[in-house]
């Protein structure tokens, strides 16, 4: 049996759903990375957090838009590991990072989609091309989704049609590295109450009582609830969940 300590690389692991999953993943017992795109006071908080709970945890800044950066980030964190472990590969990786965009197909932007699409799909496409040749056989792959990629919202053609690709690419990833025995799922939230779009599930009164009334849980959902599913998925249990898709919406529209 393998007993090496595992790593998991947690991108937008700053605030909100990443955050939540790093620190579940530790108390699991696996030493963490995160990513964070402009907020490193938060992500320093997020690596003491953990290291309180007695894991390692590092923090790098990482714009998943900024493709070109890649290779770079991921020779930093190869060369950390390398120094730290005396190997350059993770176990797992958390594809989070992500920003909100609500607008009618009406009015969005080439910009906006262009955003949304870097941000969401060419993002993860390619940082999981760059690490694959970094992981160990054995590990996982998960990508946060949305239950918008099942229902439909106005407001959310972009994003959720972009999420909705998100889990296609998730089972092309599973099949092609299944041969590594590396497994690729996805985590689809309902809305939670974090930052992400302004905070409005957490702040707009009537969004968050409009969540609860389509929930069958009845409330809007919190970072509590995703990121121990998250972290289920970076242990052995999960060994046999692959190419998956996981809802954690509380059961949002049954
Ligand atoms: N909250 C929801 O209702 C909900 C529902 C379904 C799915 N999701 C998905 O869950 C994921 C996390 O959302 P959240 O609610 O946790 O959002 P959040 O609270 O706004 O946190 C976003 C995180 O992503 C990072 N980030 C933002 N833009 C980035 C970029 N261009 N490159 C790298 N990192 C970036 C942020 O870093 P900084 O702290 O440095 O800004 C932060 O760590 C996203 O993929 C989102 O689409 C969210």
């Amino acid at each position: 049996m393998d007993t090496r300590t595992k790593i998991a690389l947690v991108t937008g692991g700053s605030r909100g759903l990443g955050r939540n999953s790093a620190i579940k993943i530790a108390e699991k017992g696996l030493d963490v990375i995160i990513t964070y795109k402009s907020n490193k006071e938060e992500a320093d908080k997020v690596v003491e957090e953990i290291q309180a709970l007695g894991r390692k945890a590092i923090a790098y800044q990482l714009d998943t838009k900024d493709i070109k950066s890649f290779d770079a980030f991921v020779k930093n964190v190869g060369d950390h590991l390398e120094e730290n472990t005396g190997s350059r590969n993770i176990d797992y990786l958390v594809n989070n990072a992500g920003t909100a965009l609500y607008s009618p197909i009406s009015e969005v932007t080439e910009e906006q989609l262009d955003d949304v699409v870097d941000i969401h799909f060419k993002g993860v496409f390619f940082l999981t091309q760059k690490f694959i040749p970094f992981m160990n056989d054995g590990g996982g792959i998960v990508n946060i989704s949305s239950g918008l990629a099942r229902f439909a919202l106005p407001g959310s053609s972009v994003y959720g049609s972009i999420k909705a690709g998100v889990e296609m690419l998730t089972k092309y990833m599973a099949k092609e590295l299944g041969s590594r025995k590396i497994k690729a799922n996805v985590v689809a939230p309902g809305a939670i109450e974090t930052d992400f779009g302004g905070g409005r599930t957490r702040d707009d009164k009537h969004m968050n009582e409009m969540v609860a009334s389509i929930t069958a849980l009845g409330r809007a959902g919190l970072p509590d609830d995703i990121g121990g599913v998250v972290a289920f998925l970076c242990t052995e249990d999960a060994r046999w969940i692959n190419g998956q898709r996981i809802e954690a919406s509380g059961g949002m529209f049954l």
